[in-house]
Order: C-alpha cells, then sequence, then structure tokens
C-alpha cells in the first residue's frame, strides 16, 4: 500500500472490532486493573471504574470512532481536517499531537513490561518457578529487573515484534494479528479463569471484587479509576482515532463501542476471577501493587500441579494481551509520518519503532538497580513518571477535549449523520459528550488540584 494516497481499511466489521478490542484489552486488563483493584479496596474500586467506563469513557469512545472516520487521517491529520471543515480554529490539531506523542510515550514504557511478559513466559515454561516460596518470587523479580541485559533484550524483542506487525501494514499486518490472536486469548482467559475458581478461593474472591466496601473511596481512587478506565478503552492516545480511520461507512460506531467497551470490561473482570481466586487461596496480598502479577502468582504457579503449564499459559496470554495493545500504540505515529512524508511504511516503522525503543532503554533501567534508577521525577522512577503523565494527565485531558470537540465544535448535524443512531440514543450521546464527560473529568481534576494545594 503506497504512501497516503489511499487510506487502508479493515476488510470487515468483525476484524474491526477484534483489532479494537485486542487494542483495548491489555496489560491494562490482566496486569493493571487486578492490582488497581487490590489497592483501591476491591469492590469499592470497581464500582467506580464501571461508573466512568459506561458513562464517561464509552461516549469519548464514540467520539474518538467518529473522529477517525470522518478525518480518514491520522489522528493529527483528522483533527486539523475536521476542525478545518467546521470553521474551527488549526489549534484542535493539539489533540491530535498529544494522542499521538501520548502513544509514543505509552509505548516506551509498555514495550519494557511486554518485555518483562515475555522474560517471565519463557521461565515458567521451563520450570523455573518451581517450589518457589513468597521470597525467591520476589527475589525472582527484582532479580529481573536488575539484569539489565535482560530488561533490555527482552524489550527489544517486544518492539521488535510490533514493529514487524505494524511495518507490514493494516491488512496484512495489525489485521492477520488480532485475527490469530484475539481468538486465542480469549480461550485462554476463560480456561485459566474457570480453572483458578476450581483449584482457588472463588468464595473470597467474589467478595473482594463485588462488596464495595465504600469507605475505601476516595478522590485518589476515583482519579485512578478515571485514568485506568481510559487507558483501558485506548482513549486519548490517537490508537482508536487511527483504527477508526480505518473503519468502513457501513459500520455502526454506536454499537461497536459498546460491543468494544463490554468486551473490554468483561476480560477485566474476568483477569480478576483469574488471578484473586490464586492469590486469596495462597495467602498472597491482594493489594501489594505493580508486582501483584510478577512478584506473586509465581509462587502459586510454582505450588500447584501443572504449574509449568498453566503459568506458560497464563503469561502467553499476557504477551498476547499486550501486542495487540502495542500495534496500536504505534500505529498512529506510523500513520502521521507516512501521510506526511510519503514514505515507504516499512521504513518509518523501522525508525519510529528504534526511537521508541531507546526512549525505552531508560524506563527499563530506571526500574533496576543502578544510576539510572536513582533518577527521580518528583519523587517518581522515569517508568512511573511517564505513566503518570499519561494516565493520569494527558489521558484525562485529551479525552475530556475531544468530548468538547464534538460535542460543541461540530456541527450537529454532522455528527448526526457519522453516526446513524436513532434519536433518542443520540441526544443520550450527545448530552453525555457536551455535558456529563467534561464535567466528570474536570471535578476529578479539580478536586485533586484543590486537595494538592490544601494539603500542601
Ligand atoms: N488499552 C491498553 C491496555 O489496557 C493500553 C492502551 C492504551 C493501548 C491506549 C492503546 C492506547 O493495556
Amino acid at each position: 500500500m503506497a504512501g497516503s494516497s489511499q487510506t487502508a481499511h479493515w476488510s470487515s466489521r468483525w476484524t474491526f472490532i477484534m483489532a479494537a478490542v485486542g487494542s483495548a484489552v491489555g496489560l491494562g486488563n490482566i496486569w493493571k486493573f487486578p492490582y488497581e483493584a487490590g489497592q483501591g479496596g476491591g469492590g469499592a474500586f470497581v464500582l467506580i471504574y464501571l461508573f466512568f467506563v459506561f458513562v464517561v469513557g464509552t461516549p469519548i469512545l464514540v467520539a474518538e470512532l467518529s473522529l477517525g472516520r470522518r478525518g480518514q487521517k491520522s489522528p493529527i491529520g483528522s483533527m486539523a481536517k475536521i476542525a478545518k471543515e467546521e470553521g474551527r480554529s488549526p489549534l484542535w490539531a493539539l489533540v491530535g499531537w498529544s494522542g499521538v506523542l501520548g502513544a509514543v510515550i505509552v509505548l516506551s514504557f509498555y514495550s519494557v513490561i511486554g518485555g518483562w511478559t515475555m522474560s517471565y513466559f519463557f521461565e515458567a515454561i521451563s520450570g523455573t518457578f518451581t517450589g518457589m516460596d513468597a521470597a525467591a518470587a520476589g527475589g525472582h523479580f527484582s532479580g529481573l529487573l536488575s539484569n539489565e541485559y535482560a530488561v533490555i533484550g527482552w524489550h527489544a524483542a517486544f518492539m521488535a515484534l510490533t514493529m514487524f506487525i505494524v511495518a507490514r501494514g493494516v491488512e496484512g499486518g495489525l489485521e492477520k494479528a488480532v485475527t490469530y490472536l484475539m481468538p486465542a486469548l480469549f480461550i485462554l482467559l476463560i480456561g485459566l479463569a474457570i480453572y483458578s475458581s476450581i483449584v482457588g478461593d472463588i468464595g473470597a474472591t467474589v467478595d473482594f471484587l463485588f462488596k464495595p466496601d465504600f469507605s475505601k473511596i476516595n478522590l485518589d481512587v476515583a482519579l485512578q479509576a478515571l485514568g485506568q478506565s481510559f487507558f483501558s478503552l485506548s482513549l486519548a492516545l490517537g490508537s482508536i482515532m487511527t483504527y477508526g480511520a480505518y473503519m468502513q461507512r457501513n459500520v455502526n460506531i454506536g454499537k461497536s463501542a459498546v460491543i468494544i467497551a463490554s468486551a473490554d470490561t468483561g476480560v477485566a473482570i474476568m483477569a480478576g476471577l483469574m488471578i484473586f481466586p490464586i492469590v486469596f487461596a495462597y495467602g498472597l496480598v491482594p493489594g501489594q501493587g505493580p508486582g501483584l502479577i510478577f512478584a506473586t502468582l509465581p509462587i502459586a504457579f510454582g505450588q500447584m500441579s501443572g504449574g509449568a503449564f498453566v503459568g506458560g499459559a497464563f503469561f502467553f496470554l499476557l504477551v498476547v494481551a499486550a501486542v495487540t495493545s502495542a500495534i496500536s500504540l504505534l500505529e498512529p505515529s506510523v500513520a502521521y509520518v507516512t501521510e506526511k512524508t510519503g514514505v515507504e511504511r516499512k521504513k518509518i516503522a523501522l525508525i519510529i519503532g528504534g526511537f521508541i525503543f531507546s526512549m525505552g532503554v531508560l524506563s527499563g533501567l530506571s526500574q533496576g538497580d543502578n544510576v539510572i534508577a536513582e533518577i527521580s521525577i518528583f519523587g517518581r522512577s522515569i517508568l512511573d513518571a511517564k505513566d503518570f503523565l499519561t494516565n493520569n494527565i494527558m489521558m484525562p485531558i485529551g479525552g475530556m477535549f475531544s468530548a468538547i470537540f464534538v460535542g460543541w465544535f461540530v456541527s450537529r448535524k454532522n455528527m448526526m449523520e457519522e453516526l446513524a443512531m436513532t434519536d433518542s440514543t443520540f441526544r443520550v450521546w450527545y448530552f453525555l459528550v457536551r455535558y456529563v464527560c467534561p464535567v466528570a473529568v474536570g471535578a476529578v481534576f479539580v478536586s485533586i488540584i484543590y486537595n494538592t494545594i490544601t494539603a500542601g
């Protein structure tokens, strides 16, 4: 497919849905959601999370898909084009820029974590975890983090795979990858969740995930849940807008968005049902943070019979979920530069991927035991600072501005035409993007700022 002359399209509605679900379902669902739920008190976090996904996130998902499809370009190109058509300021292209740059930043640490999962996959199947106790598993994880060669090597392997798929283009690369990988992911997930509810403590898990303790709800939990809902739905990083541009005209955006959001949320809950029964059955700590999967699950895999197989399947699932998200993080910048320069996609994927890889080296090293790890940005390591900047700042603000743009700056008639919804559904959606999304995101922000100031 040559340069920018013709935008490629998904070959069917089904492949589009799988690609978008592939983008949405990732480390965010299986690694992050369970540990954030664990830290946020379980059910209370889950409840606010569900509210943000369906009341704020899904309407923005609709907004971004429709901006992409209307623009038919990269996020930057689409925002610029639509702003111009609507007679609005060219500055709206900044929403596209923030998405494309945000995706580059996210991929530069996402890929490091993707690398950890690859390494854990090979260790699980080779039986490394057999007989590990808590201390050994914790030590093993910090051992990986401080082994610079391993961390960078796996990060390189993960990036190489991502670049390979993106270099092959929409139909030959992205679409092929998701067609094989997504069904595999669902089968593994269902199998593992069933397995773990049988061998693990499903009763404690259900109490933990579905009985909200309202005393655990506070502003930090709310901001965390908001950021997580945007991250999990792949919002505000240009991924969804780019995938929207490859969508055919006859696909219904509203219905697709509901399917994508429900599948994404279903997978997050399933991931909880897969992980917590094991956590509780083996006396592990649900609220222990980012190490939940890497430092604690191996203990369980090391003790159960057939653990090498189950653990291998688990980490394989994680690699698949991560790769189908990573390609959607690389695609926006590749689409933009291809559109701008007309240079061959393969070369661009290689150059941008190489650049992201080098940015990622610092993220990888920042978790180890070396000088880079000593660098502290407002009390955070390089990896955590990138995560904080994108997840808690760029994504909510970017998402809020895309809601404001479609709600207030694109003509209502054009939106109705793009969405082809029934009148009443359109009215509900329009109300949500015009008022509820900006106010909800704004309110959480203002309160956080207020709290920071008064606490200081
Ligand atoms: N949604 C992905 C996940 O949950 C991450 C992602 C965010 C991918 C934004 C693309 C854009 O892991």
